[in-house]
């Protein structure tokens, strides 16, 4: 929020969602410029958000569009996404959303089983078409991330197995109606310890020479997002680390001659330019602490109440002497807390409450629970 005025957000229904376009700009140029000086390309989850305004702004950097369902493909499409640099993932992709894929002519389905290759094929076939596909591979590396977000472990959904893959080579062929274009790998998300990524470079370059051996060498190398961000410093630490992150790929990943390299970048883009805004209905004195009451709750924001995820609070209208709170919303579940034990400044009923870094993963996953009415977005910083 560095560039939003709180007298700005005075004015507006409470419970909203507030995005600083000036400081996704800012972001999104400083990922592309990293990502330009060694010629990756980057696909902008639209899971993280798919808020029209915010996807404009990707669009304007060049980026294409990494989705996981038939609605995110349509959307990207409607936005101005080219079909060309579309790329579909996701462990149970129906029929429908397939269809939709393949008629659209996208870039690249991102598989993630045989028996969606097999589908895949028979649907391509159907339409006289050929799917141009990914095989996910799951690379069986830690992300040392909470475990609801790890992907790339042997024992997640996610990916085709690595032992699975000689037999897989040996049967691709008779899938006459798909062309095998990419490899690609995600191992999770709000991956901090960026020797993570490290350690998947050596691991992809294993297997990509083990592709080699067998004479196969694909178009693009597809690493994946996870670039986690800093929800304890969401001003100081505003726009994350792409020289580092992207450099790491540059020194340990070995692509063959002429090899694409893509990423699949969402909460490191939008994370920080996001804030979920909110006005105090009640304090409530407690046992051992007080509670603030809040007209938002985990029906806005799910992440506390579903991976204890810290987002920092602040006040935006006391500057009183600070005492500890549990800040809590008006859901009936006990999970509906946004943080125990926080110290804030002396509150108030009518206090606007601003809960950071919630661009990436908040408002997509809002909820209708309880009846509750969908908090509008307001934009701040448009061009
Ligand atoms: N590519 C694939 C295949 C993915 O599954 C994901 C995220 C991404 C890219 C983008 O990852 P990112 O750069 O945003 O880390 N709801 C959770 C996060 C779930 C992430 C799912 N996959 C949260 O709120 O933390």
């Amino acid at each position: 929020m560095l560039h939003i005025d709180k007298s700005e957000l005075q004015n507006h229904p409470t419970p909203f969602y507030a995005y600083d376009l000036q400081l996704l700009r800012e972001t999104l140029l400083s990922a592309a410029n990293e990502a330009q000086k060694y010629g990756y390309h980057v696909h902008y989850a639209l899971k993280a958000n798919t808020n029209s305004p915010v996807l404009k702004e990707v669009l304007n950097v060049g980026f294409g569009a990494d989705c996981v369902s038939g609605n995110e493909v349509k959307k990207a499409l409607e936005s101005g996404f080219p079909a060309g640099k579309v790329v579909f993932a996701g462990v149970g992709k129906s029929d429908a959303e397939i269809n939709f894929g393949l008629e659209n002519d996208i870039f690249c389905f991102n598989t993630e089983s045989v028996h969606e290759l097999e589908v895949l094929n028979e649907l391509a076939g159907q339409k006289g078409k050929t799917a141009r596909i990914a095989l996910r591979i799951n690379p069986n590396v830690n992300a040392k991330t909470h475990h609801y977000i790890t992907t790339g472990l042997e024992e997640n959904k996610f990916g085709i197995n690595f032992w699975e893959l000689p037999q897989l080579l040996d049967y691709l062929p008779e899938l006459e109606n798909l062309h095998l274009v990419g490899l690609h790998f995600h191992i999770g998300s709000q991956i901090t310890d960026l020797s993570v990524f490290k350690a998947l470079c050596l691991r992809v370059n294993e297997i990509q020479s083990w592709f080699l051996s067998r004479n196969v060498v694909v178009e693009h190398l597809n690493l994946g997002g996870g670039l986690g961000v800093n929800y304890h410093e969401p001003d100081t630490d505003a726009i994350p680390d792409f020289a580092t992150y992207f450099g790491i790929f540059k020194e340990f990943l070995k692509p063959e001659p002429g090899q694409q390299v893509h990423f699949e970048l969402g909460r490191a883009l939008v994370a920080q330019c996001g804030t979920l805004v909110s006005r105090v209905l009640y304090i409530k004195k407690g046992i051992k602490t007080n509670f603030i009451i809040l007209d938002a709750g985990m029906t806005e924001l799910m992440r506390p109440a579903l991976y204890q995820a810290y987002h920092k609070i602040e006040n935006l209208s006391s500057q009183a002497h600070e005492l500890r709170y549990d800040v809590v919303g008006p859901i009936c579940e006990s999970s509906d807390c946004f943080g125990k034990a926080v110290m804030l400044p002396e509150t108030n009923r009518g206090d606007l409450l601003a809960i950071r870094t919630a661009g990436a993963y908040g408002e997509v996953m809002s909820s209708g629970y309880n009846l509750r009415e969908k908090a509008p977005a307001f934009y701040f910083g448009r061009r």
